[in-house]
């Protein structure tokens, strides 16, 4: 049985103060839900003063993205070496760096090798265009970029990957939670064909995109979905405790 994982990726938000008081909202209530592994990806800043104080709770923390490079002249960057004294986690491939940013599968995969060799569990994020899925290309789309995301390591301890529809993500408009589902489920049989099925039944694979307090469940019920990768929601701390709360109490009911 896979323990569902709740993420929250804040994204561009958030500066050190204001991470803290959302730290300090949500910090007592998410610290006693149990049976769901719970995360905060707070910008790089505020890294080390979330994970004070998140010490000693059972929320852990991870960052939002990385250089694969351990480390040397790259101003700006962030290597995988300063990342594992701070974090446990590490968002790669979301979709906002893939656009934005320029970083193509093959970047994409040097972060994963590189995060797995510091001990850091990607959360690799993968999902097509509204185009791509009009197109009806959804499923060549992510299992070709789970796969080049993997290409070439041996064992991805620790991975987590999560679809994330683009179309879905900050829309307000989530996919169906039978469509993730499908789509999840192939991903696990794409790991599969990788690893071998033992090791893809203890991948877990989130949804993301849109997600809210109103429409967790309906995902979380899915056999295949184990948990979310969460936006927007995860900035406000009632709605987010709540996302927290209702997937255990789903996770019990199953
Ligand atoms: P929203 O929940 O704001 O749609 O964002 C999803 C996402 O991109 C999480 O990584």
């Amino acid at each position: 049985m896979r323990t569902p994982f709740v993420a929250g990726n804040w994204k561009m938000n958030t500066t050190v103060a204001q991470a803290s008081v959302l730290v300090r909202e949500m910090k007592e209530r998410l610290d006693r839900i149990e049976g769901v592994e719970k995360v905060l990806c707070p910008p790089f800043i505020s890294l080390t003063v979330i994970g004070e104080l998140l010490r000693g709770t059972s929320i852990k923390v991870g960052a939002q993205n990385m250089y694969f490079e351990e480390k040397g002249a790259y101003t700006g960057e962030v290597s995988p070496q300063m990342l594992s004294e701070l974090c446990d986690f590490v968002i790669l491939g979301h979709s906002e760096r893939r656009q934005y940013f320029g970083e193509t599968d093959e970047v994409v995969n040097k972060k994963v090798g590189a995060a797995l060799k510091s001990g850091l569990s990607p959360i690799l994020c993968v999902g097509e265009r509204l185009e791509e899925k009009e197109a009806g290309n959804t499923d060549e789309v992510v299992t070709r970029q789970v796969r080049a995301a993997l290409r070439g390591i041996e064992s991805p301890q620790g991975l987590v990957i999560a679809y994330e529809p683009i179309w879905a993500i900050g829309t307000g408009r989530a996919a169906t939670p039978h469509e993730s589902n499908d789509t999840i489920g192939l991903l696990r049989r794409t790991v599969a064909q990788l690893y071998g099925k033992d090791f893809a039944h203890g991948v877990r694979i989130l949804y993301g995109g849109s997600v809210t307090a109103s429409n967790i469940a309906g995902f979380m019920e899915q056999p295949e979905i184990d948990g979310a990768l969460v936006g927007g929601a995860s900035l406000q701390a009632e709605e987010f405790l709540s996302i927290v709360e209702r997937s255990a109490a789903v996770k019990k009911a199953k």
